[in-house]
């Protein structure tokens, strides 16, 4: 019987136990195969810490938030162990001979379609299920974790609604996604935000006031703003943009080092823009302003009933690729399909809205100012 490791890894995402426990039972009951789960995703996986997983370890946690595994953020090629910082590659294959693994499969966002694809090349037979509530991974439609994210951003909206008319407020609620726009997006629409702020389209204050002016002059004295937290100004995206290039640019190894920690503080100046911008509009328009700041309440509690389907759909799809040993791929979902796209094509490869996007156009069609 093959026996293979499962691991979760990056931020918790809604979804994640619907993945272990759908690639788990067709893994142990279809195909026969053993399972163990490393503990606290690549961490665990670097310090050999696992338990052995049986039908049983799958019963009970399709509904459960969170990750029964635990999960880290680390990268397998640059760990922090105590003051140093190592490449765990040669030690995760060791342990994965030792412990007689045939495959590892590695649930994750972005970052851990990275870690896979590294591990992938030096020679491990890896797949990768794609979650995260960013809904930024390159080639699969949907990850799992962004529906019930869009759920809950949805309903936070529809409630902050309540105080921003009742108050005559205008109120800034800060929405996660990482370098992509697509939960602000879409739970802004579904929620009636009455502007929405995306990374992908700078935006600039004076719009944005412009378009609570009007609506005040119309008579609906307050304003919802959906804010991604990786929107940014004109003046701060095109900072952030330099800092980039210059990371791109930077020829040997010190100078990246340098250029990409000075496009960390750049990115770090522009924490707490949510705050900036409800100041700036309040001195604006004279309406009182509020932030809130909705965080990892999004990716919280029982998954919906989309992201249950999609995690066990792929981890079922997951055991039948692992059973057939097709490895260094992550098992993407497309047009209601699970479907095997080469690790090498997904990996840094982020999926940010497109500017043509029918989702954008919708906004724009109904009135929501975009800020530009
Ligand atoms: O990738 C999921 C996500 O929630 C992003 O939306 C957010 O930028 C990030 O994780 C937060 O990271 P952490 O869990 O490390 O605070």
């Amino acid at each position: 019987a093959k026996r293979v490791g499962i691991l979760t890894a990056g931020g918790d995402s809604p979804g994640l136990n619907a993945a272990i426990r759908g690639f788990g039972k067709a893994a142990i009951g279809h195909h026969g195969m053993e399972l163990v789960g490393f503990q606290d995703g690549i961490r665990g996986l670097a310090e050999n810490r696992y338990v052995e997983l049986d039908s049983s370890s799958m019963s009970g946690i399709l509904t459960v938030g969170g990750t029964i595994l635990g999960t880290s953020r680390d990268k397998v090629h640059k760990m922090r162990v105590g003051d140093e910082t190592k490449d765990m590659i040669p030690t995760i294959i060791e342990n994965c001979e030792k412990d007689g693994l045939d495959g590892l499969v590695c649930i994750g966002g972005g970052g851990t379609a990275k870690n896979a694809n590294r591990l992938a090349q030096a020679g491990l037979n890896v797949i990768h299920l794609p979650k995260t509530i960013d809904n930024d991974i390159a080639h699969t439609e949907t990850s799992f974790g962004f529906s019930t994210a869009l759920g809950i951003a949805t309903e936070a909206i529809d409630r902050l609604h309540s105080t921003a008319h009742s108050h005559h407020r205008v109120i800034v609620v800060e929405i996660m996604g990482h370098k992509a726009g697509w939960l602000a997006l879409g739970a802004g629409i579904a929620g009636g935000a009455d502007i929405i702020l995306l990374p992908e389209i700078p935006y600039s204050v004076d719009a944005i006031a412009d378009s609570v002016r009007k609506r005040a002059a119309s008579g609906h004295s307050f304003s919802v703003v959906a804010v991604a937290e990786g929107a940014r100004d004109h003046q701060d995206s095109a900072d952030l943009a330099a800092a980039e290039a210059l990371v791109k640019g930077a020829g040997s190894p010190e100078a990246k080092n340098a250029a990409k920690s000075h496009r960390n503080s750049v990115i770090a100046s522009h924490r707490g823009n949510a705050f900036k911008l409800a100041e700036a509009l309040e001195a604006a328009t004279g309406l009182e302003s509020r932030v809130t700041v909705l965080g990892y309440v999004q990716r919280g509690g029982t998954p919906d009933a989309e992201d249950r389907l999609l995690g066990t759909i792929l981890g079922g799809a997951g055991a039948d690729l692992v059973a057939d040993g097709h490895y260094g791929v992550t098992v993407a979902s497309q047009s209601q399909a699970a479907v095997p796209v080469p690790l090498d094509d997904v990996a840094g490869n982020l999926k940010t809205v497109p500017l043509d996007h029918p989702w954008l156009s919708a906004a724009r069609h109904v009135g929501t100012c975009m800020g530009d």
